[in-house]
């Protein structure tokens, strides 16, 4: 198979090529990414050289060059990893959010249209459902739970939701949907929480956790997230949305001390900050769908997934000190400082 993933210098393509090229040795793998801010080359070094590996540099929004990309590889598989993924900076700066995570997807969707892919799948989110309240812990998202987001980020991955089901429907093409819960593991950009809690600790800076750290994530590791994916590209039904989950939800402040403790770190250095505007309050996936259907369970727990993803950051710090020497420390101080 010839399987096209685009964004996968990022934290879950680039986590999914890894395990890919594992799992389907026989398979091609074309990465193609703008490399933006949260694109980094390290992730994919040791695939580099790959002989069933290609890298592409492109922006999926832009037609004029995805096209001849698919035309040069005739792609089997498309799977849309490709996004501005960062709530915070979709409230700066929503514009590029609905430029790659609309527009790009449509670019994607034409072009598997038009080369005939028989499999485009679109990497979506829980936070298209928007949240559910804090004093109902019997509430969980479905994958007939309306569609009611809060921030740019959200709204811009719900609109390409609805044009991946638009294209199924209307141009009967084999789309699939996945929407999962907050991942972590290695390779993430470390704007997001976990791996900024982590970076933090280790080197002695404050953890800046928002508002009262009362909001409820629900975390699954990253390694079951791709192993998801794959069992849905290749055995889920078109037409079909797959909610991903691991029933694992914690509070933020409580995700929080528990890196403190296995780090060796005083609460001390954790900083009440301003909240988040629109802050989803909680997030809570029933993956009833695709354990049923598909068969697919998490393998990781929490503290065992925890425990790893430490580890990794404890191991690779020229991975993270090379994106923290980057444009990074502008957008840290600026989001942060007097905060
Ligand atoms: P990320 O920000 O780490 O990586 C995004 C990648 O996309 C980067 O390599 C970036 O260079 C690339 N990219 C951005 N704009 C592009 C463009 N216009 N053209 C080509 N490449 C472009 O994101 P992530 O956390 O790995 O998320 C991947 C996907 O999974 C996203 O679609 C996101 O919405 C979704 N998702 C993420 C999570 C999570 O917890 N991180 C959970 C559920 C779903
Ligand atoms: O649920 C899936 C989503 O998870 C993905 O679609 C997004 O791409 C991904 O970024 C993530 O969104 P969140 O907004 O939940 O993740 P983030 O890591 O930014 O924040 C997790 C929680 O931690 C959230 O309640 C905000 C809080 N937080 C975050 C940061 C960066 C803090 O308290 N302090 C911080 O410094």
């Amino acid at each position: 198979m010839q399987v096209l993933v685009t964004g996968g210098a990022g934290f879950i393509g680039g986590n999914f090529i890894h395990e890919s090229l594992k799992a389907h040795p026989e398979d091609t793998l074309i990465c193609v990414d703008k490399l933006t801010y949260a694109g980094n080359m390290e992730t994919l070094m040791s695939v580099m050289e790959h002989k069933n590996f290609h890298f592409e540099k492109a922006d999926i929004a832009d037609a004029n060059v995805i096209r001849p990309i698919f035309n040069k590889y005739r792609p089997d598989f498309v799977i849309n990893f490709a996004a501005e993924s960062h709530v915070d900076r979709s409230i700066d700066h929503p514009g590029v959010f609905l430029e790659t995570n609309i527009i790009g997807t449509q670019v994607l969707l034409d072009a598997s249209r038009e080369y005939e892919v028989s499999r485009y799948h679109q990497v979506s989110t829980d936070e298209v459902y928007g949240d559910l309240p804090l004093d109902r812990p019997d509430l969980f998202f479905t994958e007939e739970t309306l569609l009611h987001t809060s921030s740019p980020y959200s709204a811009s991955k719900a609109g390409a939701d609805l044009l991946c089901l638009a294209y199924a429907r209307t141009y009967k093409m084999p789309i699939t949907i996945s929407r999962c819960s907050n991942n972590y593991g290695p390779y993430h950009f470390p704007e997001k929480l976990i791996p900024l809690m982590i970076i933090n600790a280790m080197t002695d800076k404050f953890l800046p956790v928002y508002g009262k750290g009362e909001n409820i994530r629900d975390w699954l590791y990253v390694i079951d997230h791709c192993r998801a994916i794959d069992l849905i590209v290749r055995n889920g039904v078109s037409g079909e949305v797959y909610n991903i989950g691991g029933h694992n939800e914690r509070r933020n402040i409580d995700v929080v001390k528990a890196i403190l403790r296995q780090i060796g770190k005083p609460e001390s250095l954790i900083r009440y900050v301003t909240d988040r505007p629109g802050h989803d309050l909680r997030y809570a996936i029933d993956p009833a769908k695709i354990s049923k259907q598909l068969g697919w369970l998490p393998e990781t727990n929490f503290e065992d997934g925890l425990a790893k993803t430490i580890r990794w950051y404890q191991d690779n710090r020229v991975w993270w000190k090379n994106v923290l020497n980057g444009k990074y420390s502008e957008y840290y101080h600026k989001i942060y400082e007097n905060r």
